[in-house]
């Protein structure tokens, strides 16, 4: 066997070195090298490349639409933009647990009319055909399982065979014999995904990749094939909520705006078709410290409860906590409470939470929130008809925000009776009577109109 060249690369200027070193000499950043290893070419594998290359024109390119792969998870495709694409290379990453290896094995039970290969190097094929079991689906056909980490056997298993779809779980325990580094290794990693992107783009098939999503060291996940890939997918929720989110983090055939929701049961993941009703159900009537907003995810409208919880601090420090929403931006929030509306707040706890385990990011649920704040730190509940939508400025002013007819529909569909809006949406915002509207220029105009 020929020998292999170890060096080392800073991943963050691209210095290389012929060893490891803790800080790097060009770019002063710490611990960022990275063993990178020369391999020799495999000999027996095809490269791909043609005898023949030439530039192109545009007018030599013909137009080709690429049918997608419908996958019957509604969900699913609308986070891939419309469905699968054929050759496509996608990344599907995620904390382990959270159950990326259930939904890859759902959408090959969808795929009914597809022969899904699916490569499983972590669980042995008597675990994932327990987990289909719980699915329901040890009947079905299309699907062939492979329990192997070493990539050279899989190419050769894929080659001979004919499968339409293949989804490798997971990335990290793939290795190229060739390759004196340990599977899960940036080379690795690397490597492997390079060599199935080829497979991917040569043959047509597109393949799924799963891959853990680490933490602390971002640098020896999946992070280091973002770049190579198609798409890339996060599946996230978190611990103790059924609710999981699928994310397009990058897509090139698609946008990366629109989100899916599952909600994980003891027979696996299930579409959530009405996102709104699911986060409502367990909203607390006649509390305070409760606001509904409508927040824009992807291109739907989802009504969420955002409550906060204000209470006198006992002793030191006032305490601030924000689950679901930006920790800097309630810190603003409180600021603007303070000093427009003057709230007196540095003496007490605040508790921010978003119901149902989601994240929300979008500045029109300020006013929700402070709403809120107001609310439990008046006792006074807000109006359980109402929904708030807003930006807040730090004049205190109310801002305005985007896809206000989206919003205001889905509240007026899930019988909501007023919305309260940002006053200058309103110019170009024509109501159709379906809920009333009442624009609002300032907090404290808006927090009188919810909380009175
Ligand atoms: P899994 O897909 O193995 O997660 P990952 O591949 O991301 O590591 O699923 C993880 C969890 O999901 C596991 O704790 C069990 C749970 N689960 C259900 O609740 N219902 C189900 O039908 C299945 C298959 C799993
Ligand atoms: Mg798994």
């Amino acid at each position: 066997m020929s020998k292999n060249l170890t060096k080392y690369v800073c991943q963050s200027c691209g210095y290389v070195s012929p060893r490891w070193i803790g800080k790097c000499p060009n770019c002063s950043e710490w611990n960022t090298f990275v063993e990178e290893v020369s391999a020799p070419v495999r000999a027996s594998r095809k490269t791909g490349v043609t005898s023949k290359i030439e530039p192109v024109s545009f007018d030599q390119i013909e137009k080709e639409d690429v049918p997608r792969i419908k996958t019957m998870l509604n969900e699913f495709d609308r986070v891939l933009g419309g469905g699968l694409v054929p050759g496509s290379l996608v990344l599907l990453g995620g904390d382990p647990g959270i159950g990326k290896s259930t939904l890859m094995m759902q959408l090959a039970i969808a795929l009914k009319d597809q022969a899904v290969l699916y490569v499983t190097g972590e669980e042995s094929v008597r675990q994932i055909k327990l987990r289909a079991e719980r699915l329901n689906a040890i009947s079905a056909k299309n699907i062939l399982l492979l329990a192997e980490t070493n990539l050279d056997l899989i190419l050769d298993v894929i080659d001979s065979g004919t499968p339409d779809l293949v989804i490798v779980d997971s990335i990290q325990t793939m290795f190229r014999p060739g390759l004196e580094s340990a599977p899960g290794s940036v080379s690795q990693v690397r490597e492997s995904a390079a060599l199935l992107l080829r497979l991917a783009k040569t043959r047509g098939i597109p393949i799924f990749l799963v891959g853990h999503v680490t933490k602390e060291g971002a640098i020896a996940g999946p992070k280091v094939i973002e770049h190579m890939v198609d798409t890339v997918l996060q599946f996230e929720g978190e611990a103790h909520y059924a609710y999981r989110i699928l994310r397009a983090l990058k897509n090139r055939f698609g946008s990366t705006n629109e989100i899916g929701i599952f909600e994980m049961h003891d027979t696996g993941l299930r579409e959530v078709l009405n996102p709104s009703e699911i986060f409502l159900s367990e909203r607390n009537y006649g509390t305070s410290g409760s606001t509904v907003v409508a927040s824009i995810e992807g291109s739907r409208p989802i009504l969420v409860e955002v409550q906060a919880l204000v209470t006198p601090t006992n002793y030191g420090m006032p305490q601030r906590t924000s689950t679901g929403f930006d920790y800097r931006r309630l810190a603003l929030l409180l600021a603007v409470l303070e000093k427009r509306v003057g709230m007196n707040l540095g003496q007490q706890d605040v508790f921010v939470n978003v119901a149902g385990g989601i994240r929300i990011d979008e500045p029109a649920v300020d006013l929700g929130i402070a709403a809120s704040i107001a609310s439990s730190l008046r006792d006074i509940p807000v109006d359980s008809s109402s929904v708030a939508v807003g930006e807040i400025g730090l004049g205190g002013e109310i801002r305005t925000i985007g896809q206000i007819e989206k919003r205001v529909h889905e509240a007026a569909k899930l019988g909501f009776k007023r919305i309260i809006v940002p006053q200058h949406n309103l110019k170009t915002f024509k109501p159709n009577g379906e809920i009333e509207i009442i624009g609002v220029d300032r907090i404290e105009k808006a927090i009188e109109a919810l909380i009175g």
